[in-house]
């Protein structure tokens, strides 16, 4: 109900998100995840459904309730996120990448479960590196509007200048990652081509749906530029 009454700045756009974290297979029962909740990424999938976009959700494992009207197709690996992603991203508007994509996968997931042999070795790991799926979409011909996520733990505006420009991308919300990974709200520094910008303005933590809405209205703006 409250919905109804709301602004919609995205009607007739789709937008495109990515959330959660990945998760890379050792052997059938065990891989290599991260702290990702997913929490941002399905307040943003709500927000922008609020605001009248058509909204696909490509989720890694997280325990998130689907937002309501919002299509929500379920991953694990970053391989099988890049594969349902690349296909849809040219039919939509905006893609908007959340998700803590694993960087590396152990080189080969072993066929059954790895077994203790009884003297003391332990298993080694080589990995090789996952797809940039972001910076995939971005390099497409029909690129929609493209918004990247950047957790740092230092140097906050130069690495998301760096990583902004690296991407190819016009807009990057930048956080301090061990500050928002699982909590419940967050504030963030968005950086694009005139400079940055904290959000909100007062550079106070707010709630990811707060938070999530002002980003909606943030691209919706940019797009309408
Ligand atoms: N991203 C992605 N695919 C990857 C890695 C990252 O789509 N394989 C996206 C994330 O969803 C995020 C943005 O790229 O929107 C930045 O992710 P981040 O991990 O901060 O950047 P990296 O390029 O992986 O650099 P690093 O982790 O080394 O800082
Ligand atoms: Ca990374």
């Amino acid at each position: 109900i409250v919905a109804f009454f709301q602004p919609k700045p995205l009607r007739g756009r789709r937008v495109l998100i990515t959330a959660g974290p990945t998760f890379e297979a050792i052997d059938p029962v065990r891989g290599i995840t991260n702290l990702s909740s997913g929490k941002m990424g399905f307040a943003l999938a709500r927000a922008a459904r609020e605001a009248g976009a058509e909204v696909t959700l490509v989720a890694g494992p997280v325990s998130q309730a689907t937002p309501r009207g919002v299509r929500r197709i379920d991953v694990r690996s970053a391989v099988q996120m890049r594969d349902a992603v690349l296909p849809l991203a040219p039919e939509h508007d905006v893609f908007i990448a959340t998700a803590a994509v694993a960087d590396w996968r152990p080189a080969t997931a072993a066929e059954h479960k790895l077994k203790k042999d009884g003297s003391g070795q332990c298993p080694a790991l080589s990995f090789v590196e996952n797809p940039d799926i972001l910076a995939g979409v971005a390099r497409l011909p029909k690129a929609p509007y493209c918004v990247g996520f950047a957790a740092e733990s230092e140097k906050l505006a130069e690495h998301a200048r760096a990583k902004r420009e690296r991407k190819g991308v016009p807009l990057l919300v930048a956080n301090l990652g061990p500050a928002t990974f699982g909590q419940d709200d967050n504030a963030v520094l968005l950086v694009d081509a005139a400079g940055e910008r904290p959000l909100p303005e007062d550079g106070r933590r707010t709630d990811k749906l707060s938070l999530a809405r002002l980003l909606v209205h943030e691209i919706a703006n940019r797009l309408d530029a």
